[in-house]
């Protein structure tokens, strides 16, 4: 049995690039890989996603804990949302404006068995987004620009697109994929946020994801 696994899984990680699975379902993949804390994406055709070496790069900008909440601001297929609960045991919330996309990214969090990520379906321009402590986006810059107002926290990481009206670094991952980091006046030298910055908001309003 033990043998037969192991042949699955070196034939899977040799179509999938190790993380990439190109089966039509990625189902019994995700039970294989993810019992050894691998996670395993198709790529969608109906979504552009962050390449997985940009996602680590994005989430570990953010200093995640498992008090954070993480918004990804047109989720796609929620990728950026389960390594986050994945590596970093936060909760994690995706807004996705395509309704098709986002069953997509719900059925991805609940084959990986992520039960921190909540999809919710609509415009990110009419959510609320003071209960992010966390911010991720790969959105066109208008929309960018757009959102940054509505943005509370200052842990927020874009790629490909820089955050307009705050400062910003930019960092090149792997040589060539931009990702641009909000950059935070309160950190300590030690590039620790302050204790207070990193408590959950408390909920305000009606809506929920947390
Ligand atoms: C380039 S993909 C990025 C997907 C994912 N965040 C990633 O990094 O892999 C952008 C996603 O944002 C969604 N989107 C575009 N405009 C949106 C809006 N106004 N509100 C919510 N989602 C939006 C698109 O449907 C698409 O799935």
């Amino acid at each position: 049995m033990r043998t037969l696994v192991t042949i699955i899984v070196l034939l899977c990680a040799s179509v999938a690039d190790a993380r990439y699975c190109n089966s039509p379902s990625c189902s019994m993949c995700n039970r294989l890989f993810g019992s050894i804390g691998m996670q395993i994406l198709r790529p969608d055709p109906r979504v552009e996603s962050t390449p997985q070496v940009v996602v680590d790069a994005m989430l570990k900008e953010l200093h995640l804990t498992p008090r954070d909440v993480l918004y990804d601001l047109g989720c796609g297929d929620g990728r950026i949302l389960i390594a986050a609960v994945k590596q970093y045991g936060c909760m994690a919330v995706g807004i996705e404006i395509d309704p098709e996309v986002a069953d997509l990214a719900r059925r991805r969090g609940k084959d990986a068995g992520c039960g921190r990520i909540r999809i919710v379906t609509g415009d990110a321009r009419t959510f609320s987004l003071s209960k992010a402590t966390a911010v991720t986006m790969y959105l066109f810059p208008d929309l960018v620009a757009e959102l940054m107002p509505k943005i509370k926290t200052d842990r927020v990481v874009s790629y490909s697109h820089g955050l307009p009206g705050r400062d910003s670094r930019m960092t090149m991952v792997a040589g060539k994929y931009p990702i641009y980091v909000l950059r935070r006046t309160d950190w300590d030298l030690f590039g620790e946020p302050k204790t207070a910055e990193r408590s959950v908001r408390k909920p305000e309003s009606s809506w929920t994801p947390w």
